[in-house]
Order: C-alpha cells, then structure tokens, then sequence
C-alpha cells in the first residue's frame, strides 16, 4: 500500500494541518501495516509554477508519477486568502495532465484516479460552515473540484475551522479534527465526507 503524504502549511511547528496530516498518516500505518509513505513538503520545497515547457519534463514528470503510483493521499491542506496555497495549487497543476488522470471522451470527463482514496486536512482561521463568509470559502470547495474531476469524488475532509478565533476556539477545533481522525476505523477506507 503506498500512501503520498503532503504538507503545504508556511506555518511550521504551529501549523495545524500538519499536526493533523501526521496524525491520518500514523492512523494508517496502524491499521495497515505495510504501508509505505512518500513526503512531500511543498512549502519547504516548492514546486515551480507549471509552464509549458515545463509539461512531460522529467522534473515534471516524477511528480506525476509520484501521485500515480499512490493508492491513499493525505493532504495537509491550509486556507489562505480563502483558497489553498498557491504552493499546493502548483502540485495540482502538475498532477491534471490529460490523458494521465482525466481524459475526454464522448460521455464528457473521465478521471482516471477513481481507485486511490484521499484524505483532506483542512485548517481555516475563521468559520466558513455556516454564516456569511460561508460563500467566501475556496479551499475545500475548490479541492472538491480538482479531486473530482481526475475521478476521486469521495474524499474524506477532516476540517478545523476557527483556528484563529482565540486559544479555546483553536484548541477545540484541533480536538474535534484529532477526534474525526481517530474514529476512521478502517483508515483504508476512509468514510464519506
Ligand atoms: C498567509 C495566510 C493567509 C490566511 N488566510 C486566511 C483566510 O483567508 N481565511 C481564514 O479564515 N484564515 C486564513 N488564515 C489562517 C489560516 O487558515 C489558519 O492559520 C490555518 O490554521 C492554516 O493552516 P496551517 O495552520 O496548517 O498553516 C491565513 C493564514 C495565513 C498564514
């Protein structure tokens, strides 16, 4: 079993998602013994933006198949500016390649990536579930889009949110995350978001 761990948070040792995409990835290895786990810290290395002369270079070439080879991602996925980092954005932008992991054909999309499982860790200073920045939200919604598309249309999101509201909000809203990852009983077969 090969999982691709990624991290993308500028935020370090206080970063939230990485705390909580350590925590699926120790879940997995729990529950599934020989799992084996490529990292990727995109903040600490970062992808260069894809260009086209960049496409089908080698560079950019590993990364795919870094992502193909994968059966389970997790996703350490920060809100910034009411999207996901741009760092992140990059690694998507190398991992959409047509006739790779989507193609077009006479029924309209095919996603060629319907096999893997994926696990979102998703961490935002303010609240977006509800209330009036709820339409201001672009992270989760825009990583629903990119997933489904190459076909993993159902990817476990384990949110944080609140994270910036004060030491109580933040402390609570990691619990409950830590909690939802907790209770994955079979981290092979992540529930439905
Ligand atoms: C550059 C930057 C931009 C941010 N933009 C937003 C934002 O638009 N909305 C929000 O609710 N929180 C925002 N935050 C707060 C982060 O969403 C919050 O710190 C979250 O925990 C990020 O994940 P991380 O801790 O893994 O970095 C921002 C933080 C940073 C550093």
């Amino acid at each position: 079993m090969q999982l691709l761990h990624l991290d993308s948070s500028i935020q370090g040792d206080t970063s939230v998602t990485r705390l909580l995409s350590a925590a699926v990835v120790e879940r997995y290895r729990q529950h599934v013994g020989a799992v084996a786990v490529d990292y990727r810290d995109l903040a600490a290395t970062p992808l260069p933006h894809i260009t086209l002369p960049r496409f089908g270079t080698e560079a950019a070439e590993a990364v795919l198949a870094e992502f193909v080879a994968a059966d389970i991602l997790v996703l350490g996925a920060p809100m910034y500016n009411f999207g996901i980092p741009s760092q992140l954005k990059s690694w998507f932008d190398h991992i959409l390649v047509a006739g790779k992991t989507f193609r077009y054909g006479a029924g309209g999309v095919e996603g060629l990536a319907a096999a893997k499982k994926a696990v979102v860790v998703l961490s935002r200073g303010g609240v977006y579930s509800e209330g009036p920045a709820a339409a201001m939200e672009h992270a989760e919604t825009h990583l629903r889009a990119m997933l489904g598309f190459i076909g993993i249309d159902r990817p476990q999101f384990i949110v944080a949110e609140g994270v910036a509201m004060g030491d109580e909000p933040r402390r609570a809203a990691i619990d409950a995350a830590l909690a939802a990852v907790a209770q994955v009983e079979d981290a092979s077969e992540p529930a439905v978001a």
